[in-house]
């Protein structure tokens, strides 16, 4: 079994709370895939948004989720049924309902599905969510949560969205994060929690580089 069959390491946290910018970079220096999991989510999001479709009808969120294909590339690109929209799930639309989306059993079942295949067809993985320590990938031996205060995670979001160009005040940034936060933690299916074995990392005041040395050394301590 070579080393990285044994990587597996799965990062979870709130929006915001800096996980996949450090999940990419550990994921770089270990040489290993990057899964982001939040990007297989907002794909269907605006799949079910482009379709008009009334979430509250399971038979129709359903009958949509078997046309639907979603492929994650090695570069990070995102496509949903072929087409790339890596830039439309980072839309204010799309904000706007994921988190409604993502608590609805059948599109968790379909994700989590592709999920666990990803992660045993490849030899290390670094994959960043909400459930993938509770749900896709319990039996990783590296499990991460990583959180930072609410206002501190606004405005990171709150800069970033400002880089790319699309404008939501630092007040609605706060409301909507904090409202993703509440649905996320709050759903009846695989909910956003701390798992027992998890090591919280608060990154309120941590640069990036800190909180990737901190994950790096957990890994060394736990495999020796
Ligand atoms: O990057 P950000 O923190 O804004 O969120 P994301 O990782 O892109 O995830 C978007 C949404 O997808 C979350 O707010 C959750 O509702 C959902 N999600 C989930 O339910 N389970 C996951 N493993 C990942 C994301």
């Amino acid at each position: 079994m070579s080393i990285n069959s044994q990587l597996k390491i799965a990062i979870d946290g709130p929006a915001g709370s800096g996980k996949s910018t450090v999940a990419r970079e550990v994921a770089r220096r270990l040489n290993v895939v990057y899964l982001d999991t939040g990007a297989m989510y907002r794909a269907i999001a605006l799949k079910l948004l482009r379709e008009s479709c009334d979430l509250s009808e399971p038979g129709r969120v359903e009958a949509q989720l078997e046309q639907t294909t979603v492929q994650i590339l090695a570069d990070e690109r995102i496509l949903l049924d072929g087409e790339d929209v890596t830039d439309e799930i980072r839309s204010a639309a799309v904000n706007a309902v994921v988190s409604r989306v993502a608590e609805l059993p059948a599109v968790r079942r379909k994700m989590v599905r592709q999920q666990q295949e990803i992660a045993a067809v490849s030899e290390g993985i670094v994959m960043e969510g909400r459930d993938i320590a509770s749900t896709v990938m319990p039996d990783a031996p590296f499990k991460f949560y990583l959180d930072a205060a609410l206002p501190v995670r606004a405005r990171r979001r709150y800069l970033e969205q400002r880089d790319k160009g699309l404008p939501l005040s630092y007040e609605k940034t706060v409301h909507q994060i904090n409202e993703r936060d509440r649905i996320d933690s709050g759903r009846a299916d695989s909910p956003l929690r701390i798992t027992p074995g998890t090591a919280v990392i608060d990154t309120t005041t941590l640069t990036i580089e800190e909180v990737v040395e901190q994950i790096l050394q957990g890994i060394n301590l736990q495999a020796d």
